[in-house]
């Protein structure tokens, strides 16, 4: 009989054996690439010794192509539930060291044990993905894997918040799970995201693409719009997910955990004063704005490198987070288009699952006219942000500090599509267009340059301020604005306790 010694012995052996994946070799070459373990990772990214490890003896159970000679425990995804900042989270990372980190029916179940584990007990979902898509030697087993991920990571889609790391060369099922869920991180120069390769590229298109230009962080997150942050190391990366989770509920019953505020609410700030120049054409950086509200001036922005004429991100104010939206006048005017319609909608939805307040920052001169922007379905695409302003529930706060001209007026969180509260600088000028194109269309070529220029003076003084709107009750009220930061601590200590629910329905038909 063996010994209680012998037996402890035995698993303490095997505990040693899981921990090393592929092996020592593979993994000094993922060192060597400039990337992290699955198990590094995970230390990483939650509190110290919070992470529970679930599954760590799964082993595949193909035979096909001699796969059953080879057999790692684990089977290439370390998965499991630990704390950021004392609060649950489930986790899962794929190990590259194993079949590249590939999806098996085993290590897919281990994935999908944790998801469903989190949809239950209502906790944030992170995938680390490092992974060569469906493990070839299991075929449909591993599309089926990767099948019923989808489908949990649609059913928790707005239940709990799913956040995606790439961290390795991702490839097919590898992309649409992340794509699927609310954020991608991804690494610069170790991270790629693609459905096909450079190769199937060059053998089906003829067209020549490196890894990088394909599928590198900056391509994702500057040109296609898929990732929503770059890090420079792994490292970074995971840090950057923790400082995410700080602004996130864990589930969508949950409010938005308050945050310690040691800045005062009633600051003012005298720079602000003249931060909007008196001159309409003239541009300014709005996130000057945003960095001078926030609390300790910190603010988490999501996509900054793309779609740059808007901004989106978490702040907190008075210790509450907040979800910000605001138009960029240093970046193409601020003018709405296709790619910042996108992006605004996608993050205004996701700011309202999570009851996670707006605030709506407008200087708009409108929609970006040109057969580009119509042929690209910019009417649909527009009305994308528009439907998700209206669509929301969450507190939405407005500040119009210029611009606010025609239906971009309308979408930007006006009053009139469901927003609770609507300040505007004395600056602001709010019309269906700007003065020189109004009187251009009203009196097309019959005056002379004197009475055009009165034209567009009178214009201004009576339609390009905010007083006619203010007449109407569609702003409520004009501030100052050294104000900003207690106007909106006010209006969301104001809004705290919003009840507001759509009509019942399926589901709504935002125009995708
Ligand atoms: C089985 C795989 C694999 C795969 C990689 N490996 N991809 N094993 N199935 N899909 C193995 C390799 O054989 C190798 O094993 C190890 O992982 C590391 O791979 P390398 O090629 O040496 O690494 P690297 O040069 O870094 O290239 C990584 C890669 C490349 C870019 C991911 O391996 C690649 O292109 N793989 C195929 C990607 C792909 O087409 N996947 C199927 C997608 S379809 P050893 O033993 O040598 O360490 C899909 C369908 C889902 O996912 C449905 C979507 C809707």
């Amino acid at each position: 009989m063996n010994s209680l010694d012998n037996i402890y012995q035995q698993f303490e052996e095997k505990e040693k054996q899981t921990l090393l994946g592929g092996g020592i070799e593979r993994i000094a070459k993922i060192h060597k690439s400039g990337r992290l373990t699955a198990r590094e990772r995970i230390n990483l990214l939650l509190d110290p010794d919070s992470f529970n490890e679930l599954d760590k003896y799964v082993l595949h159970r193909a035979t096909d192509f001699d796969i059953d000679k080879q057999k790692i425990t684990g089977d290439g995804v370390v998965s499991g539930y630990g704390k950021i900042d004392g609060r649950m989270v489930y986790v899962f990372a794929q190990d590259f060291t194993v079949f590249g980190g590939t999806l098996s029916r085993a290590n897919a179940d281990k994935i999908v044990k944790i998801m469903d584990l989190a949809m239950k007990m209502g906790a944030p979902v992170i995938g680390l993905n490092d992974s060569g898509g469906a493990r070839i030697q299991e075929g449909v087993q591993s599309l089926a894997g990767y099948a019923d991920i989808f489908y949990r990571n649609v059913r928790s889609s707005g239940v709990i918040p799913q956040i995606s790391a790439i961290l390795g060369p991702c490839a097919g099922g590898a992309v649409y799970s992340p794509a699927i869920t609310d954020f991608i991180f991804m690494v610069k120069n170790t991270s790629y995201m693609f459905v096909t390769g450079p190769e199937v590229i060059k053998t089906v298109t003829h067209e020549e693409v490196t890894m990088e230009e394909l599928g590198g962080a900056m391509s994702h997150n500057a040109k296609s719009g898929v990732a929503h942050f770059t890090a420079d190391n792994d490292e970074q990366c995971l840090m950057m997910i923790r400082e995410l989770m700080g602004f996130l509920p864990s589930n969508n019953m949950e409010d938005p955990p308050m945050g310690v505020c040691n800045d005062d609410a009633n600051r003012e700030d005298e720079k602000l004063q003249t931060l909007v120049p008196a001159d309409p054409n003239k541009p300014y950086d709005m996130k000057e704005l945003i960095l001078s509200v926030s609390d300790e001036s910190v603010f988490f922005e999501v996509m900054p490198h793309y779609a740059q004429n808007i901004i989106i991100g978490f702040a907190r104010l008075g210790g509450r987070p907040v979800g910000i939206v605001a138009n960029q006048p240093a970046m193409l005017a601020g003018v709405l288009d296709i790619n910042s319609s996108v992006k605004g909608a996608r993050f205004v939805r996701f700011c309202d699952a999570f009851n996670i307040p707006l605030i709506t920052l407008v200087d708009v001169p409108g929609f970006l006219p040109g057969t580009t922007q119509e042929f690209g379905g910019i009417i649909k695409h527009g009305a994308k942000l528009l439907y998700a302003f209206a669509e929301a529930t969450v507190p939405k706060i407005t500040l119009i500090t210029r611009k606010a001209y025609g239906g971009a007026y309308d979408v930007m969180s006006s009053k009139h599509i469901g927003a609770d509260v609507n300040y505007a600088y004395p600056t602001a000028e709010i019309a269906v267009m700007g003065p020189a194109g109004a009187v251009s269309i009203l009196y097309r070529g019959k005056l002379s340059n004197k009475q055009k220029k009165e034209a567009i003076d009178y214009y201004r003084d009576t339609f390009a301020n905010p007083y006619k709107a203010a007449e109407l009750g569609y702003i409520d009220e004009i501030i100052y604005p050294k104000q900003t930061r207690r106007k909106l601590i006010e209006a969301l200590e104001m809004t705290k306790n919003k009840s507001l629910a759509n009509p019942p329905k399926k589901h709504g038909n935002i125009p995708l």
